[in-house]
C-alpha cells in the first residue's frame, strides 16, 4: 500500500458539551479522490476544517505527508459551495491572491485559468462570470499553491445539473493532471460514485464513520453502467439503515 498522504484519526471533537465527532478515522493516498457522505449536521464540514488546519481544538491526530497539521498550509487547497471570489479583484488576481499576492513570475495563474476553461477571462471581474465559471476560477485558485490535497465542501451544489457534471469531469482531469488528491464532501451519491476511489459514509449524533467503500472502477466512468447502479443501491440502503432523522415509513403510510 502506498504511504498515506493524509491520515486523520479523531478521537473526539466537541463544541461545548456536544460531542460532534466521535472516532473518525480516514486516510487518503497521493492522488486519490475520496468522498465523505452523510446527513446534514454529521460533522463533514467540521472534519474538513480540522484537516485544513483551521481548527485545532480536538482530541486525535491529523498528519499530512507524515507531519502533524497545525495551521492552514499551501499544501492544502480549499473550495466551498460558493466561489468566494473577491469582487474588487480580477479573475487572475483572485487566483494569485491566495499566495499572499506574491508576483506570478512564470504565468502559472494564466496557465491554470486556461486549463479550467477560462482562457481570455483573466481580466474579467467576478460578477461577469456565470456560477459555473466562478467555480472554475475557484478551482484554479485552489490549485495555485500546487497543493498535494484539495478539500472540497459541497463544491458543485449551487450549479445546474449539466454544469455540475462538467465540473465533476473537470475536477477529475485537473487532479489527475496535477497529481493532487481530493477529499470531497457531497450530498449527492451519484457525484460520489462518479468521482471517488473511496467513499466514507458518516452518521450523525455523534458524527462518526460507519463504513467505507472502495469503488474499484476505472476512469473515465460511464454514469450509466450497471455497476454504479448497484453501488448506488447498496449505499442508499446503508444510508437509510444509519439514518436517525428520517422515520422509516410504515406500510399504511406508503399505501
Ligand atoms: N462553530 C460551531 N459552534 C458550535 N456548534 C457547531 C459549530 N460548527 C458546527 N457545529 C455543530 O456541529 C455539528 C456538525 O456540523 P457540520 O460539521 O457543519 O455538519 P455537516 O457539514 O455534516 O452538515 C452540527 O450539530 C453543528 O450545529
Ligand atoms: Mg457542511
Amino acid at each position: 500500500m502506498t504511504h498515506p498522504l493524509l491520515h486523520a484519526h479523531l478521537i473526539a471533537k466537541r463544541f461545548g458539551e456536544k460531542r460532534v465527532l466521535d472516532g473518525v478515522s480516514i486516510h487518503i493516498r497521493p492522488g486519490e479522490i475520496v468522498s465523505l457522505i452523510g446527513p446534514s449536521g454529521c460533522g463533514k464540514s467540521t472534519l474538513l476544517r480540522i484537516v485544513a488546519g483551521l481548527d485545532d481544538a480536538y482530541d486525535g491526530t491529523v498528519k499530512l505527508g507524515g507531519k502533524a497539521v497545525a495551521n492552514p498550509s499551501e499544501r492544502v487547497g480549499i473550495m466551498f459551495q460558493e466561489p468566494r471570489l473577491l469582487p474588487w479583484l480580477s479573475v487572475e488576481q483572485n487566483v494569485t491572491f491566495i499566495a499572499g499576492g506574491k508576483r506570478d513570475k512564470d504565468g502559472y495563474a494564466i496557465r491554470l485559468l486556461n486549463e479550467v476553461g477560462l482562457a481570455g477571462r483573466e481580466r474579467a471581474w467576478p460578477k461577469e462570470l456565470s456560477g459555473g465559471m466562478a467555480q472554475r476560477a475557484a478551482l484554479a485558485r485552489a490549485l495555485y499553491t500546487r497543493p498535494d490535497l484539495l478539500l472540497l465542501d459541497e463544491p458543485f451544489s449551487a450549479v445546474d445539473a449539466l454544469t455540475r457534471m462538467r465540473l465533476q469531469t473537470l475536477l477529475l482531469s485537473m487532479t489527475a493532471a496535477h497529481g493532487t488528491a481530493a477529499l470531497v464532501v457531497t450530498h449527492d451519491l451519484d457525484e460520489a460514485l462518479f468521482l471517488s476511489d473511496r467513499i466514507y459514509l458518516m452518521a450523525a449524533e455523534p458524527g462518526r464513520i460507519v463504513d467505507s467503500f472502495d469503488i474499484d472502477l476505472k476512469r473515465p466512468r460511464d454514469r450509466a453502467v450497471p455497476e454504479l447502479a448497484r453501488w448506488r443501491h447498496r449505499l442508499l440502503a446503508e444510508l437509510d439503515a444509519h439514518s436517525t432523522t428520517l422515520p422509516t415509513p410504515t406500510a399504511h403510510q406508503t399505501a
